[in-house]
């Protein structure tokens, strides 16, 4: 397995092949966390519209920290889980009031605010900070389970540590953002859970689990 050679691949696609979608205007950290929690229990096509109001009605972070708890928790009205939109504006407020308003960019500080979890902290480093960190998520340990062929268990809560010290060794430093973003989109429009597409795999060359076959039965997921 060549690391700089997936990279390499996975980028160029990535570049090529992406949709074009809300949070993807710009790296501002604020857009990028939103959409990342929007992102965590509800799929792309839902998340889309909620995000694009969401967006209007606080377009910075000041605004979000500012407003009122009920304008906050009427916007996010239709996502569920509001836990997310109440722990979200907690953590914007923190922000505004010990960072001065700017998201900060190391896994301790950012890893401190409320509702941001291994995920999150990996998503808005990488995303907005190019920072090599990892951002592993379910979609994520499916597709690099299956590229170099890993049989634990998914379903496991250490599973997902594992994972985050492979993603250490392949990520890309140059290009960090588009590499974990890679691994999303792929894992949304390629490396699908069943009958994954892999004629049209950017990455198939580098894949263990197509070589031998088995891209089927990865990745392990228990019921329990
Ligand atoms: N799922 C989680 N994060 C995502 C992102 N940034 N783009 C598309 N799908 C995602």
């Amino acid at each position: 397995f060549n690391a700089q050679e997936f990279q390499q691949d996975l980028i160029s696609w990535f570049e090529q092949e992406q949709r074009d979608l809300p949070w993807r205007v710009n790296k501002d950290p604020y857009r990028v966390w939103i959409s990342e929690i929007m992102l965590q229990q509800t799929r792309v096509e839902a998340v889309k519209p909620y995000y694009k109001n969401f967006m209007e009605k606080f377009p910075t972070l000041t605004d979000l920290a500012d407003a009122a708890e009920d304008e906050v928790l009427k916007a996010w009205e239709g996502l569920g889980y509001y836990s997310r939109a109440r722990n979200l504006q907690a953590a914007v407020r923190e922000v505004r009031d010990t960072y001065g308003g700017i998201v900060p960019n190391t896994p301790e500080e950012i890893g401190k605010l409320k509702g941001v979890g291994p995920y999150t902290k990996g998503a808005i480093l990488s995303i907005a900070y190019d920072i090599p960190e990892p951002a592993v998520d379910g979609n994520v340990m499916r597709v690099m389970s299956r590229i170099l062929s890993i049989w634990e268990d998914i379903a496991k809560p250490k599973t997902r540590q594992l994972f985050e010290d492979v993603i250490r060794q392949v990520i890309s430093h140059d290009n960090p953002s588009y590499f974990n973003q890679g691994l999303m989109e792929l894992g949304a429009l390629i490396c699908i859970p069943k009958n994954p597409s892999c004629l049209l795999c950017p990455v198939r060359q580098h894949c263990r689990a197509f070589h031998e076959g088995v891209q089927k039965e990865l990745p392990v997921k228990s019921k329990a």
